[in-house]
């Protein structure tokens, strides 16, 4: 598939298990969560450009670099907060605009509570966080909206269903997805099979 970036690594496929799993308790979930968010973060950086510059080791001068830091975070709430928790500490000047969307439990139709967006983003990459990918309708409000705000939009999280997959490359094929797994369909719930359950639930443990 085009524009699908699975990140495969063995500690990743090791950390997902353990969030797949039912029995895991919220402390174990948000250290795994941490780890899968980090390994997918890493991933999306991969394409982050460097700008050279001189440095002083205290043997001799050498080359160094500096990540550009053209880049945004949008965490979806709530789940979305996860991913960003987790990348605190290797990018921490990152400038961070936030959407807010809940799925309604019956029509698993996202509607839109909260939105605020760091300012002059037109250039930068728009990183958009989000742990789920299910029918794809929260991932296409976040990226309609932010359209409005620049072009170079891309979506990380941890589990995709083909069905919000194929939704946000109809709409959006250029965009690039970052994904943890690709899971094997939806419920008739519009849960991922086999998925992990409601992410914001077991994270936040509601
Ligand atoms: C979950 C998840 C995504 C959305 C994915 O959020 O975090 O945002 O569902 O489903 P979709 O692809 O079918 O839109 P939820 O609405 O449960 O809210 P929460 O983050 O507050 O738990
Ligand atoms: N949101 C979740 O948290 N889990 C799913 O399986 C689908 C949407």
């Amino acid at each position: 598939m085009q524009n699908i970036i699975l990140v495969e690594h063995p500690l990743l496929k090791h950390s997902l298990s353990i969030l797949r799993d039912k029995n895991t308790d919220t402390e174990t979930f948000r250290h795994h969560a941490a780890i899968v968010s980090q390994m997918i973060i890493l991933e999306v950086c991969r394409d982050c450009k460097l700008i050279e510059k001189k440095i002083e080791t205290p043997v001799r001068d050498t080359t160094g670099y500096e990540i550009c830091r053209s880049m945004i975070f949008v965490p979806v709430l709530r789940a979305g907060i996860s991913m960003l928790i987790s990348v605190r500490d290797f990018l921490p000047w990152i400038p961070i605009g936030f959407i807010g969307l809940e799925r309604d439990e019956k029509t698993a139709i996202a509607h839109q509570y909260y939105e605020k967006f760091p300012q002059d983003i037109e250039e930068k990459l728009i990183v958009v966080l989000d742990p789920m990918l299910a029918t794809g309708g929260s991932a296409s409000d976040s990226i309609r909206r932010l359209r409005k705000k620049g072009k170079n939009i891309a979506l990380a999280c941890i589990v995709a269903a083909p069905e919000g997959i194929k939704r946000i490359h109809s709409e959006y094929p250029d965009l690039k997805i970052y994904t943890g797994a690709i899971d094997d369909c939806l419920d008739e719930r519009k849960f991922i099979v086999p998925g992990l359950g409601d992410f914001g639930d077991r994270y936040f443990g509601t």
